[in-house]
């Protein structure tokens, strides 16, 4: 059985004041919720002051970027050693906004895919099509392209334990999220594009769901069969609307 994972994605969002009220609402709001796995990826610069404030917590710490390297002569990037050491485990990779605004390649993304695994973090690993390949109907060719740059690079194995975040990049920020029968159509796609490499790997990997999700729409999210949980953006700044979101998706995957 797979288990729900909801994660928040700060992006470029926080200050110190920030960081400190809004994790501590979360830890309020979200004691004693069983059944999803909950997890935050603030800005790299707020791991450490994170790291403490989760310290007695069972929210999992994240962070939205990983280099390829683990030191050295590299200004600016950010180490798998060094996220591990404060404590974050669940590293986003692919994100769109990195896709466009740094030119990340599939391959490129693959690669760091490979090295977060090699370093024992988990990737959630961010694909989706644009508004024009929406339209196109290019959405599943798309998708496949991106999961394949990883399978082709790593083996299909290496997504066993990873997350898949599917985002369509017209949903993201937009307030227009795709349906909830839209989504799920995708993600079985995605399932099944993946049950052709391996049958098991497809039936345990998670898929996220991301893009305008709100407290509003999320339990029609979780209801579907093939979407297990959510990547967050806008409202996981807000304690509230953050842990609605997560006690919908415990409430929707129970047993
Ligand atoms: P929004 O929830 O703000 O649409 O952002 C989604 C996202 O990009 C999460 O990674």
């Amino acid at each position: 059985m797979r288990h729900p994972v909801v994660m928040g994605n700060w992006k470029l969002n926080g200050s110190k004041e920030m960081v400190t009220d809004l994790i501590k609402g979360l830890n309020a709001e979200l004691a004693g919720v069983e059944g999803v796995d909950v997890a935050i990826a603030p800005p790299v610069m707020f791991l450490g002051l994170a790291e403490e404030l989760l310290s007695d917590s069972k929210i999992i710490l994240g962070s939205q970027n990983v280099d390829v390297n683990a030191n050295g002569a590299f200004t600016g990037d950010i180490s798998p050693v060094m996220l591990k050491e404060f404590g974050a485990t669940h590293i986003i990779i692919g994100h769109s906004e990195r896709r466009e605004y740094h030119n990340e390649s599939d391959e490129f993304v693959a690669k760091k895919f490979g090295f977060l695994k090699e370093h024992g973090l988990t990737p959630v690993f961010c694909i989706g099509e644009s508004d024009a390949q929406n339209e196109a109907g290019e959405t599943e060719a798309v998708c496949n392209r991106q999961v394949d740059a990883v399978i082709n690079a790593l083996g299909v194995d290496a997504l066993n334990g990873a997350i898949i975040a599917y985002e369509p990049i017209w949903a993201i920020g937009t307030g227009k999220a795709a349906t909830a029968e839209d989504a799920q159509r995708i993600h079985a796609a995605i399932r099944a594009h993946i049950a052709e490499k391996s049958e098991e790997v497809a039936k345990n990997v998670v898929i996220q769901y991301g893009g305008s999700v709100k407290p509003e729409n999320a339990a029609a999210y979780f209801a579907q069969p093939d979407i297990d949980g959510a990547l967050v953006g806008g409202a996981a700044l807000d304690a509230a609307s953050f842990a609605a979101i997560a006690k919908a998706a415990a409430e929707a995957k129970k047993a």
